[in-house]
């Protein structure tokens, strides 16, 4: 008996991954996509040796195998009964978010998909309890026992566990924090809701990054209800420190406020397309030491292979971070070319090595996740499974001098022009 549990659990660790072939339409431009299944291998005849010390995972490196004992079956959670949130009314939100978050993908998918989901659904369970409550907050108190009803909520349905460090969850994700103002009321009579709800209630995925039509609206109101209450101040150091405290807490309340107003779907639908704009804006990988690559690579290279392989090593640490999006890849690329450059390496190493931007994101067959990455989903019987974009080998483009600041606006003209090499990667291989 003790046996066959251990067994189930080694299949459950040894996964599968299978690339299969699909299309979707994304952002108003044609995409082909790849959809990258985790599969569980439930079949197989032999057991894998797990090394005594190494990683049983040549993957996913860090995989704890706990997690995956919840993968089909959905737990009883353990719920305070102290949570004044409305759970049933976002049921399907946190069900996605469970599987957007899933067990050892979570850190992986934390940055582009797991946390701004979670981040989502948090903003649009308080806008729709407001319904019922007219207030746009927790106290601390509520607010402890819901962060803590949540997570359990949503590893019993199959979630990483540790969530809370995971996406950095506090109180303040769910209280009013310093905005002056929580209830709807004194909200409305504020704020020119109308204005802020005609901005935001259509949010084009391209458009409002470059735009900032819903975003300015979201930052204006903001600032309103953050100056309310506040009478005459000064303009002196501490002050300010609060005051942009402040408008962040306030922002939160915005955020819910339109929640609140509209249907979950498009709520969700806007928190996660503003979402895209901040993830897409910077690179998340953590860039190690350069100094090796510099001392190969710099000046007139003395011999390439010994300088691409350092290149080589030093990518396949970026590998094992994180899965990105191909704009985040763009942003790293440049990241490292300007360190790179910085040391007096002055030859295109990228070129030179054949690096690509989906090198910076994690190996799995080399996912690279489109700009605006959809949700993950989970079938019983295939597993996880997201979408990856398939025009993924696209060589990383050295810096040069003349894209030196990356402004909103040059982020446009990047994400234009990225398009337009993906229509041109296409057209040559069709
Ligand atoms: C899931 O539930 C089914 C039926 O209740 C049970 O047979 C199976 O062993 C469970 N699987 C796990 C992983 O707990
Ligand atoms: C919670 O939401 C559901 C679905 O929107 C609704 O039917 C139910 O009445 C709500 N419960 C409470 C206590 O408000
Ligand atoms: C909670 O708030 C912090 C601080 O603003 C933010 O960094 C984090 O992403 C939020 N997390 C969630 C899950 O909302
Ligand atoms: C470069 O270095 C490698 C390994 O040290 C060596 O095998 C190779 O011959 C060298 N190539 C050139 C062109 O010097
Ligand atoms: C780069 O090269 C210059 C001139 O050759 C030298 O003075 C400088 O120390 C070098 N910088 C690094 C980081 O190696």
């Amino acid at each position: 008996m003790g046996l066959g549990v251990l067994l189930y659990l080694l299949f459950c660790i040894n996964y599968l991954l299978l690339d299969r072939q699909g299309s979707a339409v994304l952002a108003g431009g044609l995409q082909l996509v790849r959809e990258l299944e985790l599969k569980e291998e439930k079949d197989a005849p032999f057991l894998p040796e797990i090394p005594p010390s190494g990683s049983p995972f040549p993957l996913y490196p860090s995989l704890a195998p706990s997690p995956l004992s919840s993968f089909i079956n959905i737990s009883t959670p353990k719920l305070s009964g102290q949570c004044t949130l409305n759970f049933t009314s976002v049921d399907s939100l946190i069900t996605t978010t469970a599987t957007d978050c899933f067990a050892a993908f979570a850190p992986f998918l934390a940055n582009v998909i797991c946390c701004p989901q979670l981040d989502a659904t948090l903003t649009i369970l308080i806008g729709q309890s407001s319904l019922q409550t007219g207030v746009l907050s927790l106290d601390p108190v509520h607010a402890n026992h819901c962060l803590s009803d949540i997570q359990q909520l949503l590893s019993s349905r199959g979630s990483e566990l540790n969530l809370k460090s995971i996406c950095a969850m506090h109180l303040s994700n769910l209280t009013e924090g310093s905005c002056p103002i929580k209830d709807v009321n004194s909200f409305e009579s504020v704020v020119d809701s109308s204005r802020v709800l005609e901005a935001c209630q259509k949010v084009g995925p391209v458009n409002e990054c470059c735009s900032r039509v819903c975003q300015n609206a979201i930052e204006e109101a903001a600032r309103k209800v953050a100056a309310r209450g506040n009478g005459l101040t000064g303009s002196g150091g501490i002050e300010d420190m609060s005051e942009k405290e402040k408008v962040v807490s306030c922002r939160r309340i915005v955020v819910r406020w339109l929640s609140r107003r509209l249907e979950p779907g498009p709520a969700k639908q806007m928190l996660r397309q503003i979402s895209n704009c901040n993830v897409n804006g910077v690179c998340p990988l953590v860039f190690p030491d350069t100094g090796k690559v510099a001392k190969e690579c710099a000046q007139k290279i003395e011999n390439h292979s010994i300088c691409c392989n350092a290149i080589e090593s030093y990518v396949s640490h970026l590998q094992k971070q994180s899965f990105i999006t191909n704009l985040q890849a763009l942003d790293c690329a440049s990241s490292l070319g300007m360190k790179l450059q910085k040391m007096n390496v002055t030859a295109n190493v990228f070129a030179l090595c054949g690096v690509s931007l989906k090198d910076f994101s994690l190996q799995v067959s080399g996912c690279l996740l489109p700009s605006m990455p959809s949700d993950a989903t989970l079938d019983p019987v295939t597993g996880v499974s997201f979408t990856c974009d398939l025009n993924d080998n696209i060589a990383a483009p050295w810096p040069s001098s003349i894209q030196a600041s990356t402004s909103s606006c040059n982020k446009c003209i990047q994400m234009n022009s990225f398009v337009l090499r993906l229509l041109q990667y296409q057209s040559r291989n069709l």
